[in-house]
């Protein structure tokens, strides 16, 4: 059974236990929800791998409740100082150099010597963080290459009797994942997300470099295909095909739009719930409209060309 529980005093509380005694409780962030799990404890942090059905080489973020938690955990030099006071908290998450003896279970970043992390802004989050008191390991709350979630009924419907406790904070502002940046050598983005590319290189003056190709196995994580509804997907579609449900996106005639005005961050904030609601509509062919390629529109095309990608 898992418990649904409200981000009230008694529900934070009682997800907070819950997560301190090992058990697997998901919860919501700005940007999608997360599966949580204390990252000091292995035994707990295994179970996050068998509840998605998680490849075990795919490392996890670790979530905390402040910078100077962070600081415990990772080696913050100049540039990770200087995004973590321009982003966090927020939709940002920095693959840092993990310091001796953090106490992170190793197969949380699978047994790599960088963690990435983040400080996230829902207040929720920040709340069972704190009550926690521990660095929470926390992958997206879906079954290992499906949609995100960015609803309470989302997790339900992937993970329910796997996990413990859902905490129901209502639909997620963001709806795309963080930005990934590593800032192991110089600045690479591993993951267009939530904070658009543009906005870290105006923060470090300088262009990050190119993220590295999704099947390259020494980008863990970026498996090519991800994201993926149960329909296949065509994109850039100016118009839908015969047999095709049209996901649309500006002023076009569409049973579903991510936007019909055009705005990217409306798009991201409902991505992952219209892919949802065309998995739960049985929709088997999916043309999607054109997306600008910046801002926001980077980290939407990039979740729409991983769930078009071929599936393994
Ligand atoms: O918005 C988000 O980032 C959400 C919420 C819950 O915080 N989390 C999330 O986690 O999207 P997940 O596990 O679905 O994606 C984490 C990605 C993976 O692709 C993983 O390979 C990469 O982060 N990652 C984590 N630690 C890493 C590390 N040390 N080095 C390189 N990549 C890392
Ligand atoms: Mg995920």
């Amino acid at each position: 059974m898992t418990e649904t529980l409200l981000p009230d005093a008694a529900g934070l509380a009682r997800a907070a236990a819950l997560l301190r005694e090992g058990q697997l409780v998901a919860f919501p962030t700005e940007t999608v929800y997360g599966l949580g799990a204390d990252a000091t404890n292995g035994a707990a942090v295994a179970g996050i791998y068998a509840a998605k059905g998680r490849p075990s080489f795919n490392p996890l973020i670790v979530h905390v409740a402040s910078l100077a938690q962070a600081a415990r955990l990772v080696e913050i030099g100049p540039e990770a100082e200087r995004l973590a006071s321009a982003f966090w908290p927020g939709a940002l998450t920095l693959v840092l150099p993990a310091r001796a003896d953090n106490g992170i279970a190793s197969l949380a970043s699978a047994g790599l010597p960088t963690l990435g992390i983040r400080l996230p802004a829902h207040p929720v989050a920040r709340q069972l963080l704190e009550a926690t008191g521990r660095p929470v390991a926390a992958p997206s709350a879906n079954p290992s290459g499906r949609v995100s979630p960015t609803t309470a009924a989302h997790v339900l419907s992937g993970l329910s009797g796997q996990i413990s406790a859902v905490l129901d904070g209502g639909p997620c502002p963001v709806g795309v994942e963080s930005t990934i940046l590593g800032l192991t050598g110089a600045p690479t983005l591993l993951r267009a997300g939530g904070i658009p590319a543009e906005a870290i290189e105006a923060c470090l003056g300088a262009p990050l470099a190119a993220p590295p190709a999704y099947d390259t196995p020494s980008s863990p994580g970026q498996l090519a295909s991800h994201y993926a509804p149960s329909g296949t997907l065509r994109l850039n579609a100016a118009a839908p095909r015969p047999g095709e449900t049209l996901l649309g996106f500006g002023p076009v005639d569409a049973p579903l739009n991510l936007s019909p005005s055009g705005d990217l961050t409306e798009a991201a904030a409902t991505l992952f719930s219209h892919l949802h609601a065309l998995d739960a509509q049985g929709a088997t062919h999916i043309a999607v409209s054109p997306i600008p390629d910046h801002g926001l529109g980077r980290a939407i095309n990039d979740r729409l060309r991983r769930a078009a990608a071929p599936r393994r």
